[in-house]
């Protein structure tokens, strides 16, 4: 009898939908992670979940923060939701449209709890685009693009306020001076462990690091984990690591308190960056892209080619480099199958379901990428099989170059790996790879520029420049004259892909949104008559 209801509970168990949890870092480069070869600054709890489930080695994002969470909410090119020229400001009356059904609303659909603690950027000068009203069940964080990580105000565009909220509503001036970090670490944790176990969790954290905050000092963390690395004689790298080492500890502390509250060996764990790592002082920070070509906002790789992993116990062959070309929108269909939904549901999305194929280890159905086409910049980039064409380039050019740190001085440190929280709760399961086979994984994701190559000068503003990606991923030699019918077929591509796009749809700033009408909080201000805003009483 007792046996029986157990195999019956073992059955339910198994038919359970997983546990979604979402890591989104902020402007975090290809080489800000060990796993990609870095030994400057360990990511050992990042790494563990990369190296025992999959590196994503082809994951491709959207080269700015707006445009690249408008693709993972909806599973849409932001050339189809009107995202795709640059981010939404404070002030702006804009948000992601309201027509766009978005992931946690899907997933809300099949019983999941939901929510976003950290970043949401995609809306929020009135209340029905913030994160409560779109289906989180609860949100505590910032909704514009970057903050202090201390004392969590933003200043852009000529105006300066606090932002931080629970509940998408109630402004959380109690967390005044709290390592944004740990906030967020906090909440997560607090939600795991509160969470109900017969309903599946659907988590998002989405990390203000490694962004910059505000000009004045723009890279913090607390000085004890900024004085880890005084061995970084680059100052702002220095901090850098300080933020980056903070976000690698959040990591493990979710993964342990899965793990502690038994939730883990049902999970699904995607880390991404959102874009491109900010480096060589782009937006005043020092993140690192190496080998890679640009940097953040650029389409070159560096600029869309994300820091990514994939780690669950449902995966069918773990433990190794995935190739499969995927792009962000692909993770609403890829989560929604698997978490046992019926995917013939999504009319009109870009993303491909990569669930089998990441799991078996089979060929993507993805052939192609739209990285971008931004007219009002003129720049677009298009990626078909091995090939990619640039037309045009964004900042005039002067983001085109190659950029370090390469960070190889130092010896990378497996036990650490080992002995993070994230390598321990896995290793708890069973699921984490041998030191040799971990070492070998890790050199397989460690790109590096092919030296047999001669280079070609690409002036993208001149002429389109076109690269095999497989064989020059670094984009140093520029294959347009010398192959001009794959470069036509390529042309025709980028032009079927911006017959489909609609028009993009910045607004002006609106001046009534700025924070000093407003309590100094950036705030909702679409929802009121504005006449004497001063008087709203917060
Ligand atoms: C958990 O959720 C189930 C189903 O909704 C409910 O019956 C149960 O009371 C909940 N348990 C707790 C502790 O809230
Ligand atoms: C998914 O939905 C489609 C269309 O509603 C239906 O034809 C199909 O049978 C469904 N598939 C499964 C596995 O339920
Ligand atoms: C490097 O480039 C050469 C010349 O194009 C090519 O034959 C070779 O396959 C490339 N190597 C890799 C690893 O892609
Ligand atoms: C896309 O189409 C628009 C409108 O027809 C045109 O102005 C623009 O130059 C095109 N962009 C690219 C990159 O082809």
């Amino acid at each position: 009898m007792l046996r029986c209801a157990l195999l019956l509970c073992v059955l339910a168990l198994a038919r359970a939908r997983p546990n979604i949890v979402l890591i989104i870092a902020d402007d975090l480069g290809w080489n800000d992670v060990g796993f990609h070869g870095l030994n400057q600054i360990p990511t050992p709890n990042i790494d563990a979940l990369a190296l025992s489930g999959l590196v994503l080695q082809n994951h491709y994002v959207q080269p700015i923060c707006t445009p690249s969470r408008s693709a993972l909410m909806t599973g849409k090119y932001p050339i189809h939701t009107g995202m795709q020229h640059g981010v939404i400001y404070g002030m702006e009356p804009r948000g992601l449209p309201l027509t766009e059904k978005i992931l946690p609303q899907y997933l809300k659909e099949l019983g999941y709890r939901t929510h976003l603690v950290g970043k949401w950027h995609l809306g929020s000068y009135k209340k029905e685009y913030l994160p409560k009203h779109r289906g989180f069940d609860s949100h505590t964080g910032f909704v514009t693009g970057k903050i202090d990580m201390f004392d969590h105000t933003n200043a852009e565009k000529g105006s300066w306020g606090f932002d931080f909220r629970h509940d998408s509503e109630l402004v959380a001036h109690e967390l005044f001076g709290q390592y944004a970090t740990d906030v967020f670490t906090n909440e997560a944790v607090r939600l795991i462990r509160g969470h109900n176990k017969t309903e599946p969790l659907f988590l998002m954290v989405a990390h203000s690091a490694v962004h910059t905050g505000n000009p004045w000092e723009p890279i913090r963390a607390p000085d004890k984990d900024i004085e880890k690395f005084a061995y970084i004689k680059d100052p702002r790298r220095q901090k850098f690591a300080g933020v980056l080492w903070k976000m690698d500890e959040s990591v493990g502390k979710v993964v342990q308190a899965l793990q502690a509250n038994g939730l883990l060996e049902n999970s699904i764990i995607l880390f991404t960056t959102d874009n491109g790592g900010a480096a060589a002082g782009f937006n005043d920070n020092a993140a690192s892209n190496y080998p890679l070509k640009g940097v953040k906002n650029t389409l070159w790789e560096g600029g869309v080619r994300g820091a990514s992993a994939l780690w669950s116990p449902l995966l069918a062959r773990r433990g190794r480099v995935a190739t499969q070309t995927l792009h962000i929108s692909d993770w609403l269909p890829t989560l929604y199958a698997a978490a046992g939904g019926n995917t013939s549901l999504f009319e009109n999305i870009d993303g491909f379901d990569q669930w089998e194929a990441l799991s078996h280890d089979v060929k993507s159905s993805r052939t192609s990428i739209v990285h971008n086409i931004d007219d009002v910049w003129g720049s677009a980039a298009i990626t078909v099989d091995q090939w990619k064409v640039v037309k045009g380039t964004n900042y005039n050019g002067a983001w085109d170059y190659w950029y370090g740190p390469d960070g190889r001085e130092e010896t990378y440190q497996v036990d650490q790996v080992l002995k993070s929280p994230a390598g321990q709760a896995i290793t708890q399961l069973g699921l984490m790879p041998d030191t040799d086979k971990i070492l070998q994984i890790r050199e397989e994701a460690t790109l590096k520029c092919n030296t047999s190559i001669v280079p070609i000068t690409c002036k993208p503003l001149v002429a389109p420049c076109l690269f095999n990606i497989e064989e020059d991923p670094c984009e140093k030699r520029n294959l347009a004259e010398q192959e001009p019918e794959i470069l036509q077929r390529l042309l025709d591509e980028l032009s079927k892909a911006n017959s489909t796009a609609v028009p993009p749809n910045n607004k002006q700033l609106d001046l009534r949104g700025d924070p000093k009408y407003w309590g100094r909080v950036y705030f909702n201000f679409g929802d009121f008559e504005m006449n004497n805003p001063s008087n709203i009483n917060l």
